[in-house]
């Protein structure tokens, strides 16, 4: 209940982003929305702009900028190893730590993903 008033509330202010008050993302995760079809493909360009360039597959060494090994968001299936921790992260601003998450609103993108189970 609490979660899906959350999301009418950021549907109605997505369109009128500037305005929005920031934290207008629940704190966690929680029921798909009704008739999403949010994807991997949605979710993995948001994950390319803010995480890749630390957190991939293809990375190794100093290249992955202390990014542990193994967490890594270039795959679906590394993508979706800890949803928890990836939303708690992004949601406090956390991750990236080198940069703001931009665009802001590309937050709503992987909380529907996660919440929705990371549909491919
Ligand atoms: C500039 C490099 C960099 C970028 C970009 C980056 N991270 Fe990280 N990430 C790190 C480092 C370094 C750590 C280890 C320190 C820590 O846990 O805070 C880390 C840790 C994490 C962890 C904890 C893993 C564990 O061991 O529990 C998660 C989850 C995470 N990042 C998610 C993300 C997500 C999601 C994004 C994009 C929204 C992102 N990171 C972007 C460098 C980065």
């Amino acid at each position: 209940m609490r979660t899906s008033l959350t999301f009418v509330l950021l549907a109605f202010c997505l369109p009128v982003l500037p305005g929005c008050p920031t934290g207008q993302f629940p704190a966690e995760l929680g029921e798909c929305p009704d008739g999403s079809t949010v994807t991997w493909a949605d979710a993995s360009a948001v994950l390319e702009a803010n995480c890749t360039r630390c957190h991939s597959s293809t990375l190794t060494g100093a290249d992955r900028q202390a990014a542990p090994e193994n967490w890594d968001y270039d795959t679906r299936d590394g993508a979706l190893r800890d949803p928890d921790e990836v939303w708690l992260r992004v949601y406090t601003d956390n991750m990236p730590n080198d940069a703001v998450f931009a665009p802001e609103a590309d937050k709503g993108v992987l909380w529907e993903w996660y919440s929705c189970d990371g549909p491919e």
